[in-house]
C-alpha cells in the first residue's frame, strides 16, 4: 500500500514538472501580469525613433533559435568568442531594444521573465507592427549558459544552395514549407549590399549575375549596389512594398523579383516552388492564408531546443551570463 501511495507521489510529481516544462501562452500571466504589455510598449517606442526596429528584431528571433535554441545565446556579449560575432550573424541587431525591456522587466518583476522570450515577444510585436498578423506567443523559455562563436557556423547562408538550405531547417525540425513561409519574413525590412556583390557580379564565381533576376529588375538592382560600391548601402528586400508585412514578397519571388539569393533559390526546388506557387493562381481563395501560415511556421521557429523548467536560467542582464 506504502509502495503505491509513493509511487502515486512519484507519478504525480514528474506530471507536474513536465507540464512546468513546457512552453504555454501566458506562462507570465501570474508571475508578471504586465510582461508582454512592457515589451509591447518598448518595442513600439523603439519603432517611432527607427522604423527599422520591426524588421530588426524579427530577424533577431530567428538567429536565436537557429543556434542552441532560442536560448537568448545570441545576446550574451563575452569578448571575441562570443556566437554574436559569427559571420553567420552578421548585421544582426536589435540588442539594445531588448535590453531595455529586460531593464523595465527587471525593477517590475526582477528574476521573472527570460531574455529568450523577450526576444519572441518582441518578434512578435513586430510582426504586428508592420501589419503583420497579430498571433499569441508561446512563453517559458529559460535562457543558456552558453555562447560560442563555433556554434554559429550552420547558420542560413544566403549563398546556400536549395538544397542546403532545406537541409539546414530540416536539421532544426522545420520543413520545407516552414522554410518556404519563413523565408517570406523578408517582406520587411532590408538588405546591406554586402549580400548582394556576389549575386550581382560573380556568380556562381562566373563573373556576371544571377540569371534568375528578371531583366526588368536587374538594372534596379545594380543601380542600388553597384560594382565596387558602398557594401554597406541598404536597399528593401521585398521590392515595392519593404514597410509592409504582405505576401508581397512570394510574388515578388515567382516573378524573379527576389531580393536575395536565398528567396530566389526557392524557385529552384519543385517542392519549394510549389508552396509559393500555392498562394497564387486558381485554387489560392481555398487554400490557407499565407498570413495564418506565417503564424503557425513562426510557433513552431520559437520551439527550437527550447529550455524550460530547471533547465536554464533567467539573466539579470541579457548581454551577461549572471
Ligand atoms: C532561409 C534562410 C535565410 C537567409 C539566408 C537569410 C538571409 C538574410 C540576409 C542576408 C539579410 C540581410 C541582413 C543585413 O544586411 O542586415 C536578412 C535580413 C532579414 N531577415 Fe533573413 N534570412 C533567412 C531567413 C530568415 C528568417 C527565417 C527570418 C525570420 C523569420 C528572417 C528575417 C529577416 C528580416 C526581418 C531581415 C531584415 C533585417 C533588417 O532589416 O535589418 N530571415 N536575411
Ligand atoms: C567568456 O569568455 C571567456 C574568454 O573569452 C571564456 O573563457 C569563458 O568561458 C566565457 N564564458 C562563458 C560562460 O562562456
Ligand atoms: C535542456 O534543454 C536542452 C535543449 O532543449 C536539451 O538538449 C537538454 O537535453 C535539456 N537538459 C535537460 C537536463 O533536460
Amino acid at each position: 500500500m506504502r509502495l503505491i501511495v509513493l509511487s502515486l507521489i512519484i507519478l504525480f510529481n514528474s506530471l507536474i514538472q513536465v507540464s512546468e516544462a513546457q512552453l504555454k501562452v501566458g506562462f507570465y500571466s501570474q508571475l508578471c501580469p504586465n510582461a508582454e504589455s512592457v515589451v509591447a510598449d518598448v518595442v513600439r517606442d523603439a519603432t517611432k525613433s527607427n522604423p527599422q526596429f520591426p524588421a530588426i528584431l524579427l530577424r533577431l528571433h530567428f538567429h536565436d533559435c537557429f543556434v542552441e535554441g532560442c536560448d537568448g545565446s545570441i545576446l550574451i556579449d563575452n569578448g571575441s568568442t562570443s556566437e554574436r560575432g559569427a559571420f553567420g550573424h552578421q548585421g544582426v541587431n536589435g540588442y539594445d531594444v531588448i535590453e531595455n525591456a529586460k531593464a523595465n522587466l527587471e525593477r517590475l518583476c526582477p528574476g521573472v521573465v527570460s531574455c529568450a522570450d523577450i526576444v519572441a515577444m518582441a518578434a512578435r510585436d513586430a510582426v504586428a507592427l508592420s501589419h503583420g498578423p497579430f498571433y499569441q506567443v508561446e512563453t517559458g523559455r529559460k535562457d543558456g549558459m552558453v555562447s560560442d562563436i563555433n556554434l554559429a557556423d550552420r547558420m542560413p547562408d544566403v549563398k546556400d544552395s536549395i538544397h542546403l538550405l532545406k537541409q539546414k531547417f530540416i536539421e532544426k525540425g522545420l520543413n520545407d514549407k516552414d522554410l518556404v513561409i519563413l523565408s517570406a519574413a523578408h517582406t520587411i525590412g532590408t538588405t546591406a549590399c554586402f549580400f548582394m556583390e556576389d549575386r550581382l557580379y560573380n556568380f556562381d564565381q562566373r563573373g556576371s549575375s544571377d540569371p534568375s533576376i528578371n531583366p526588368r529588375f536587374l538594372p534596379e538592382l545594380s543601380s542600388s549596389c553597384p560594382k565596387n560600391g558602398d557594401i554597406n548601402a541598404r536597399l528593401p528586400m521585398d521590392h515595392g512594398s519593404g514597410d509592409k508585412f504582405d505576401i508581397q514578397i512570394l510574388q515578388n519571388i515567382r516573378t524573379g523579383f527576389a531580393v536575395l539569393q536565398s528567396d530566389a533559390q526557392l524557385m529552384n526546388d519543385p517542392t519549394t516552388r510549389g508552396i509559393v506557387d500555392s498562394y497564387f493562381g486558381v485554387l489560392a481563395p481555398l487554400t490557407r492564408p499565407f498570413e495564418a501560415d506565417f503564424v503557425t511556421s513562426m510557433v513552431k521557429m520559437g520551439r527550437i531546443g527550447v529550455r524550460t523548467g530547471s533547465n536554464g536560467t533567467i539573466r539579470r542582464v541579457c548581454k551577461s551570463f549572471n
